[in-house]
């Protein structure tokens, strides 16, 4: 499996404190089936995370490979960044400044739970018209998605690619958010489902194997593939995506 959206990178965000935490979060997917990992720090200027993409930020990164290669920890890892977008983002990416997939067009972007459905979708055409592929992190826990939810396939017809959370869809973040995941994943319109990993134990771990395994049951084993594999694969590597909204 591969994994695009892990805040590995220790000491930066809310995610991994030290080098240890990032280990632990690192040998649990790996232990769980994942061969591939996307670091995606929060950028987040409203929180103190100024992760741009710094010579800093690319030091750190190597010095996660390397650890991760000294523990034989088998896993390949890859550098991103969850964009907390604003009006602001289309530009800073434009000018370089955050880190997409690995240097692709693909760019992890997150809102606030708060934001509304109008505010959101302009900001993701903002995106789109700049160029970009915008991976939404997590709708399902978006307020007005529970409202709206169909604004969802508003977004992938304007060329968005959409990722749930695996906590949502096995319920560790109440009925709300996993009646949301239910509702994408029977209509089709997600692509890819990740981690969101934070820590190690906690609801936000990296482990993969269960929610790989229930796809698999309630849905089917393509879709298992599809939302597990092949498109976060793609992601990750840059390459293009064939089924962006995937159906049992
Ligand atoms: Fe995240």
């Amino acid at each position: 499996m591969t994994d695009i959206h892990a805040h590995l990178l220790p000491g930066i965000d809310d995610g991994a404190q030290n080098m240890k935490d990032t280990l632990d979060l690192l040998r649990d997917s790996s232990e769980s089936g994942v061969t591939r990992i996307v670091a995606t720090p929060h950028f987040n200027p409203y929180y103190g995370w100024n992760n741009f993409r710094t010579p800093e930020l690319t030091q750190l990164f190597e010095s996660v490979r390397q650890a991760a290669s000294a523990e034989n920890i088998d896993i390949d890892i890859v550098l991103g960044t969850e964009i907390n977008v604003d009006d602001d983002s289309a530009r800073l990416l434009a000018e370089g400044k955050l880190c997409t997939y690995g240097n692709s067009r693909y760019v992890l972007a997150e809102f606030d739970e708060r934001d509304t459905g109008r505010w959101v979708t302009s900001r993701l055409e903002d995106l789109v018209s700049a160029g970009y592929i915008p991976v939404v992190a997590h709708p399902e826990r978006y307020y007005f998605v529970t409202d709206e939810p169909w604004i969802v396939y508003d977004w992938l017809e304007a060329g968005c690619l959409i990722q749930l959370t695996k906590g949502s869809i096995l319920g560790s973040f109440g009925q709300e958010a996993q009646d949301n995941s239910d509702y994408l994943l029977d209509e089709g319109w997600v692509t890819c489902i990740a981690s969101d990993g934070h820590r190690s134990g906690g609801i936000r771990n990296s482990k993969m194997k269960k929610i790989k395994e229930y796809i698999a049951d309630v849905y089917s084993e393509k879709m298992a593939r599809l939302l597990l594999e092949d498109n976060p694969a793609a992601i990750a590597l840059g390459k293009e995506i064939v089924e962006r909204g995937v159906r049992a």
